[in-house]
């Protein structure tokens, strides 16, 4: 028994209202004020306001009141206190400094929106009609949010909490453990934490249908504002997925992904996929299995002097 779902995000913003009508033009759903949702979840985003660009809280899941118990104490073994209801814990980042709530319960299980009817040499599925890809009024929006990306000036004590302490299971390791990806749930990765200077959200990821969402989406972005794009199209090596990476009107990096690894049986992926040595501890890691890798847009953080500022007054690193 262990967690089982990564449920939603908050996100703090000078602006959110902006950021919030961003996504509504981009296929969420207000749900309430500053929350927002997807045709399939109710909550995948809480917007607020704040004095920089930040990850504020996470919100996951465990399978049962045992795992509340267990989370708390391991908490407790590396010296994070929790406050807990026999459903519930909360915690916060000790490195990063948002909130993590916890709660018994699952992921709202995604709707099925059928097969897509795709053609490849060896296989026929679509006969005498044109894709639904090509129907601007058919367009797949975002249906969950699936990991997010952050940096931590103190990687040993971020590992410690999310591996240790709240028992994310690895999936991989960069080389001198710079940096891990985790998951709570099957995706390869619903957490990837790396060393950097300074704390900060590096992404946040929504997962869409297929490669043609992907483009669907990340067009429907650039169409709006074209100086959005970061990096992208591509596929990953780790994880596998495909990405288009952009900047939201916060600031914010995010990521269209989809066709990502997933891992049910954990015990073979540990035994014969898992890497912890990928990259060299002395070179970035290479990222990208096709297209365009990272890029100084993807790299440097246009905004990172005033996001340490910020964190500075708040006594975090
Ligand atoms: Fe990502």
């Amino acid at each position: 028994m262990a967690l089982n779902g990564f449920l939603d995000i908050e996100l703090s913003v000078k602006n959110p209202n902006e950021l919030g009508a961003f996504w509504e033009r981009h296929g969420f759903i207000r749900t309430s004020d500053g929350v927002y949702g997807t045709a399939d979840r109710a909550t995948v985003m809480t917007i607020k306001e704040g004095d920089h660009r930040h990850l504020s809280a996470m919100h996951l899941s465990c399978v049962d009141e045992s795992d509340i118990a267990d989370i708390a104490k391991r908490l407790e073994s590396i010296g994070v206190t929790s406050r807990t209801t026999s459903t519930t814990l909360e915690c916060t980042d000790p490195v990063l400094g948002h909130v993590i709530r916890i709660e018994v319960g699952a992921p709202t299980p995604v709707r099925d929106s059928g097969p897509h009817a795709g053609n490849r040499p060896t296989e026929r599925t679509r006969w005498n009609r044109r894709t639904a890809s090509i129907d601007p009024s058919k367009r797949r929006p975002p249906r969950r949010i699936g990991h997010v990306v952050l940096g931590s000036p103190d990687i040993k004590a971020s590992n410690a909490f999310y591996f240790e302490g709240l028992g994310y299971r690895i999936s991989d390791q960069f080389a001198g453990s710079s940096g891990t990806f985790g998951r709570v749930e099957t995706d390869h990765h619903n957490l990837l934490i790396h060393r950097a200077r300074v704390g900060y959200l590096n992404h946040y990821a929504l997962e869409v249908d297929d490669f043609d969402a992907v483009g669907e989406n990340g067009s429907a972005v650039m169409k709006e504002n074209p100086d959005s794009h970061i990096i992208g199209v591509g596929r990953h090596l780790l994880g596998s997925n495909i990405y288009w990476y952009m900047r939201d009107p916060s600031g914010n990096m995010f990521e269209f992904f989809a066709d990502m690894d997933h891992i049910n049986d954990d015990e073979h992926w540990a035994n014969n996929v898992r890497r912890s040595d990928w990259g060299s501890p002395d070179a970035p890691a290479p990222v990208e299995a096709w297209g365009p890798g990272p890029n100084e847009a993807f790299m440097a953080i246009p905004d990172m002097e005033e996001i340490a500022q910020a964190r500075a007054k708040r006594g975090l690193a």
